[in-house]
C-alpha cells in the first residue's frame, strides 16, 4: 500500500512505537542493513535551504545502500519555469522509489502526495509541520529518557512560527502524564489552534511563560527554537525578538543534573557555545538519531509501498 508520511499524526501510537524500535536496531547493529536498500533511489526536493534534514535523509539512503538524487534550491528545478509541485512529483516518480520534499508553502508535500505513485515524506512545510524532525526529537527522548510519559517539557523561544515545537506538542499528548511549559514572548506564542484543539481537547496540563530562569528548576527537558527570521513580515519585528531567551551556563545552574536540553537546530545566538560541553546539551547527538530514524522510515515505506 502507499503510504506518505505528512505529519507524525499518521502513525499510531504502535507504528510510532515500531519504527523507534526499528531505528533503536539499526543504531545498535547498521551493519545488518547495509544492503537493505540496494539499487534504490531517494529523491530529495527541497524547494527551502536544509542542512540537517536533506543531509541525514541522504546519508540514511546511502548507508542503507541505497542511491541519491534531487535538488537543493527551487531556482535549480523546473519550479523556477513555473512548474508545479504536482507535475514534478508525477514526473520523480519515474525516477525515484521514494521523495523527501521541503517546501516553504504550507500543504506542499500533501499536494505532492496526491499525485505521486511513490511515498512522499514531508521534510518540513513552511511553519505547518516537521514530522522527521519530531522523530528525531522522539527518539532522542526515548533513547536518552527512556520513555515519554511523566515528564515535564519546557519549549522556549518561537512559539509561533516553529513548526518542530508544533509536530512534538501533537505527539507528546498521547502520552499519558506530560506536561507542558511554554515559553516565549507575548508575539511569539503558540498558534490558537495548538491551544485550542490540541492542548485543552486533551486535557493537557500546561502553562504559557515569559521568563525562562522562573521555570528551568522544573524541567525535565528543555527543547529550545530560534527565532525563525524567514517566516516574519518585517526585519525589525525579528531584531527586537531575536534575543528573547539565551541559555547560557549561568541559566543551567538553575536546571537539574538530568534536564536534556534538545534544539532541532539550525543554532543562532538562543543557546551560547559554552552550553556545548556540557553533558545535558544533546541537540548534536539528536541531530546524529536524525539518521537512524530516517533510516527506519525510508525502510518502512518502501515496504509497505511493496518495493522492497
Ligand atoms: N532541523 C532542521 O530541520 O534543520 P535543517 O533546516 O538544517 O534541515
Amino acid at each position: 500500500m502507499l503510504r506518505h508520511l505528512m505529519n507524525v499524526m499518521d502513525l499510531s501510537v504502535q507504528e510510532l512505537d515500531e519504527l523507534l524500535t526499528l531505528a533503536n536496531q539499526i543504531y545498535e547493529n547498521p551493519d545488518d542493513y547495509a544492503d537493505a536498500c540496494h539499487r534504490k533511489k531517494l529523491a530529495t526536493c527541497f524547494y527551502e535551504p536544509s542542512t540537517r534534514t536533506r543531509l541525514s535523509f541522504e546519508s540514511a539512503m546511502l548507508n542503507l545502500g541505497g542511491q541519491i538524487l534531487g535538488f537543493d534550491d527551487a531556482d535549480s528545478s523546473s519550479a523556477a519555469k513555473g512548474e508545479s509541485v504536482a507535475d514534478t512529483i508525477r514526473v520523480i516518480s519515474s525516477y525515484a522509489d521514494i521523495c523527501a520534499m521541503r517546501h516553504p508553502k504550507e500543504g506542499a508535500p500533501y499536494v505532492a502526495s496526491l499525485h505521486a505513485r511513490i511515498p512522499v515524506i514531508n521534510a518540513g512545510d513552511g511553519g505547518h509541520n516537521h514530522p522527521t524532525q519530531t522523530l528525531t526529537d522522539l527518539m532522542t527522548i526515548r533513547m536518552l529518557k527512556g520513555q515519554f510519559s511523566g515528564l515535564t517539557i519546557g519549549l522556549c523561544g518561537d512559539l509561533k512560527f516553529g513548526r518542530t515545537v508544533h509536530s512534538l506538542v501533537e505527539a507528546m499528548v498521547r502520552y499519558p502524564d506530560v506536561h507542558f511549559i511554554m515559553i516565549s514572548p507575548d508575539e511569539l506564542r503558540i498558534p490558537d489552534y495548538l491551544r485550542r484543539d490540541i492542548l485543552d481537547r486533551n486535557l493537557i496540563d500546561y502553562k504559557e511563560v515569559g521568563v525562562l530562569e522562573d521555570v528551568l528548576p522544573k524541567l525535565d527537558i528543555l527543547y529550545m527554537t530560534r527565532v525563525q527570521r524567514e517566516r516574519f513580515f518585517n526585519e525589525e519585528d525579528y531584531i527586537r525578538l531575536k534575543d528573547s531567551f539565551i541559555l547560557d551556563k549561568a541559566k543551567m545552574d538553575l536546571a537539574h543534573d538530568d534536564m536534556l536540553v534538545l534544539h532541532p537546530l539550525p543554532r543562532v545566538n538562543e543557546i551560547s557555545t559554552e552550553v556545548d560541553d556540557d553533558p545535558r546539551a544533546v541537540y548534536f547527538k539528536q541531530a546524529k538519531f536524525g539518521v537512524y530514524v530516517r533510516m527506519a522510515l525510508i525502510l518502512t515505506l518502501l515496504k509497505e509501498a511493496g518495493t522492497l
